[in-house]
């Protein structure tokens, strides 16, 4: 088994697992030194594109983002999305995934949904192709976004369905908007971690897509926590630079090339 995932699979009841996406190099040369996992999202969708859904995300478009990713990444374990209409059956799944793998040297894909999947994942397993799950809102299908386990029947199908993950061998799973109590219980009924985002602290990890964490998005949604202000420093520094250009204070001689 690949050590960076089992070094995350030790983690499970020990210690609080650290993923966050990143779409570039630079990001994921900083987010490298301190996470887990880092998730090539294809969230960027949303972020980087102004798409109104992750649908409109293309193989091509994971891909040269995750090569990007992949420069910076050395410690941790990188996990890339495979976008909407990639995996629709087994072998679209495994041709897909070994292109996803052979391009941008990640070391696992993600993928969303439950018991209807489980055919896709038991045969990327078979194939060596170390899959991560993706549970609760699925952003690429549902029509909704509300969060999910506030009926007894969806808790029970959210339930059955991380067990079936967990037994197709997914090494982890992402649970997306699940309703506290019920973050819980598939965390004690499975062996293998979960990863939350809008799923409570009772998740083995959590996930939060970097571009809200530092405040470079203007999400609003209940879920985000801003750390940071990105944007004001942005801004700081563009104001700065302008001045100082406006009033020929920048560049100095020592920015400048004489002979
Ligand atoms: O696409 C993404 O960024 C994700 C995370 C939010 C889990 O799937």
């Amino acid at each position: 088994m690949n050590k960076k995932i089992k070094k995350i699979l030790n983690k499970k009841n020990k210690s609080k697992i650290i993923c966050l996406t990143a779409y570039s190099k630079n990001v994921a040369t900083i987010l490298d030194k301190h996470c887990d996992l880092v998730l090539v999202g294809d969230s960027l969708g949303s972020v980087l594109y102004n798409f109104k859904s992750t649908k409109q995300v293309t193989l091509q478009t994971m891909i040269n983002h995750s090569k990007s990713v992949r420069l910076g990444i050395k410690k941790s374990l990188m996990v890339v999305d495979m976008p909407y209409n990639t995996y629709r059956n087994p072998s679209e799944a495994l041709k897909n995934s070994r292109l996803v793998m052979k391009e941008t040297k990640c070391d696992a894909v993600k993928l969303e949904g439950g018991k209807k999947i489980i055919p896709i994942v038991k045969r990327l397993i078979k194939n060596k192709i170390p899959v991560m799950g993706h549970v609760g809102i699925l952003p690429q299908t549902d029509k909704k976004f509300t969060f999910k386990g506030k009926k007894l029947k969806e808790s029970e199908r959210l339930l059955k369905d991380t067990k079936l993950l967990e037994n197709a061998g997914v090494f982890s799973i992402v649970l997306e908007c699940v309703e506290t109590k019920l973050s819980k219980k598939i965390s004690n009924h499975i062996k293998i971690p979960t990863i939350g985002i809008g799923s409570s602290v009772n998740c083995d990890g959590q996930v939060l897509v970097i571009d809200d964490l530092i405040g470079l998005s203007q999400s609003k949604l209940k879920f985000v926590k801003k750390f940071v202000d990105i944007t004001k420093m942005i801004e700081n520094g563009v104001k700065k630079f302008k001045s100082e250009v406006l009033k020929k204070q920048f560049p100095k001689a020592k920015h400048s090339f004489s002979k």
